[in-house]
């Protein structure tokens, strides 16, 4: 049996989070790590915010807050919110821990011992005005690559090319607005060069992974890497663990994915299981998974197997990085700075959060970009409503007026009933495979077409006629529906774990945790049913909708 490591990656202390990030790396991570939960495998999720950087200090200093204090206050927004969407972590640390700084100095001392880091002397962008070396963001200009004005020094925000520190054209100081000269500064390059046939023959022995991002990875391989500089002029950050490199700190991309591990040994050290962390990191049988948006491959396929490769210590390597593309808003990226965003304190005070866990799973970016429509999301709503709320509801109700609250005894069963329970273990193979393999949008069709099928099974046999004609049989009957209702309440679990449990506690089958993922065995004869009343779900109208986007479009500045 292997173990799972799964990781999401660290967001930025630099801002809310939004549903796209949410689609992208952590809803993904959780619905695996819940039903990996569900099949009683070993695993462990973590993950954490990440808190150096270039974004961060612009932000912080603009806000005029102390960099630690602006890095606290995202930090406990940001857990906040995965803690509102039930994104379960077995860990959320951050990159400022104290564990975080030595072991990302370990990282560089031994790659640097081996020639695989190496300084060299470098033109970078210095703005005398502000009396210091413009790092990536501090700088901005033209793209070199695509010609797009006003892009980052680190990154094209057109063409999505990360560039070399102070390569873009037509520069700027992003402080005070004048033009930097160029100065010399020496800065240290991680040798990527020299991994390139380790990387392509690791790279090309992963038969499982997507395509875009096995392919992506292949690609910037075959277009030949380059030394990437992994140190910056900044005070932010952890500090290069050398003398002559007084005032650098390794450059965020570099110790940020450290954050994974350090993660595990705050997780570890919490338990009272200092050393426990290594059987995650250094075990052999362990299937380290990657989840991160399109955005973040290069660092998870190339960068970091890099660095991991050169530790002398036995660190594995990623078994899997399943990367998404991106999720928009309404045809537009989600910015809040743009009025283009949704206020989630008052999407939550109104909508459900598993609707939208539901929602998001069904239209996943896998494959290809995707958006949150409000149409889709109260149509997403309403299948739950009817399908598997309506179903709950009508069944349940049917028993506690007419057979006091308990589940009738399982007869003999009919070819129709037996159609519906292997109809049942069939969608617990398929769906399975569907988790396994990274694809909810298929796994939450399947479970809901199961759904579908229950409900269908309790039209076409009637009970509420049954129960008039053939007492024994509507029995039969009801006992056959709640145990599909349960199926599928367990099916869906890793998508939508209240709406799950709670109709496991309704059917009187309450589990504690995350239900075993095969079909309920148990006899439910004369079971009581649970206490609890309440409908799952409210369905959306469509003059909701229409608020909804009205309001998005009011708030709206005009697209640059
Ligand atoms: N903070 C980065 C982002 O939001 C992701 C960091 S992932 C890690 O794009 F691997 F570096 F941790
Ligand atoms: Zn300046």
């Amino acid at each position: 049996m292997s173990k799972y490591l799964i990781t999401s990656a660290l967001p930025y202390a630099n801002g809310p989070i939004h549903f796209g990030h949410i689609a992208g790396a952590y809803l993904p991570a959780d619905v695996f790590n819940r039903f990996l939960h569900q099949k009683r495998e070993d695993v462990l999720y973590v993950c954490g915010t990440d808190e150096h950087g270039v974004a961060i200090t612009i932000n912080a200093e603009k806000a005029g807050v102390p960099y630690k204090e602006y890095v606290d206050g995202h930090h406990k927004t940001i857990k906040a919110f995965f803690d509102k969407l039930n994104i379960r972590f077995d860990h959320f640390s951050r990159t400022t821990i104290a564990e975080h700084y030595p072991l990302s100095q370990e990282f560089f001392t031994e790659l640097y011992k081996k020639g695989l880091i190496k300084p060299a002397v470098e033109q970078q962008f210095y703005c005398p005005k502000c009396d210091r070396f413009l790092a990536d963001r501090y700088v901005t200009g033209s793209c070199p690559k695509c010609g797009a004005p006003d892009v980052r020094g680190d990154e094209c925000t057109k063409c999505g090319e990360w560039l070399e520190p102070s390569k873009v054209v037509n520069p700027t100081c992003k402080v005070c607005g004048s033009k930097p000269e160029i100065r010399e500064v020496t800065q240290y390059f991680l040798d990527l060069p020299a991994f390139e046939p380790k990387l392509k023959a690791w790279l090309e022995s992963k038969t499982d992974w997507k395509p875009n991002v096995k392919n992506k990875a292949l690609s910037l391989i075959s277009e030949g890497l380059v030394k990437r500089a992994i140190t910056r002029e900044l005070s932010w950050g952890v500090p290069v663990p050398l003398p002559e490199a007084k005032g650098k700190v390794l450059y965020v991309w570099f110790d940020a994915p450290i954050g994974y591990i350090s993660s595990t040994m705050e997780w570890a050290k919490l338990k009272g299981q200092p050393d426990a962390w290594k059987d995650w990191w250094f075990g052999k049988d362990v299937k380290l998974v990657h989840f991160i948006g399109k955005d973040n491959i290069i660092f998870h396929t190339i960068i970091w197997p890099a660095m991991l490769m050169g530790q002398d210590k036995p660190y594995v390597l990623p078994d899997n990085v399943p990367g998404n593309e991106f999720y928009n808003l309404e045809n537009r990226k989600f910015s809040k700075s743009e009025g283009w965003y949704i206020d989630t304190d008052d999407f939550f005070s109104k909508y459900s959060v598993d609707a939208l866990r539901y929602a998001i799973a069904s239209n996943a970016p896998e494959t290809s970009d995707s958006q949150f429509l409000w149409e889709d999301f109260a149509a997403r709503n309403n299948e739950l409503a009817d399908t598997l709320g309506n179903l709950v509801n009508r069944c349940f109700s049917f028993m506690k007026k007419n057979f006091d609250g308990k589940i009738p005894a399982q007869g003999e069963l009919t070819a129709e009933d037996k159609a519906l329970l292997d109809a049942a273990q069939a969608a617990f193979d398929e769906t399975g495979r569907c988790y396994y393999g990274y694809k909810v949008r298929q796994a939450a069709s399947t479970a809901m077409a199961f759904a579908a099928a229950a409900n269908k099974y309790v039209n076409d046999t009637a009970p509420w006629k049954l129960r008039k004609t053939d007492l024994a049989r509507c029995g039969t009957v009801l006992n056959v529906a709640t145990r599909a209702i349960i199926d599928a309440a367990i099916l869906l679990y890793p998508i939508i774990p209240d709406a799950a449990a709670k109709i496991m506690a309704k059917a009187g089958a309450a589990c504690d945790g995350a239900p075993e993922f095969k079909p309920y065995a148990e006899s439910l004869d004369g079971r009581a049913l649970g206490a609890d009343d309440s409908l799952l779900f409210t369905k959306i109208l469509p003059e909701q909708v229409q608020a909804e986007v009205e309001k998005l479009k009011a708030s709206a500045k005009p697209q640059a």
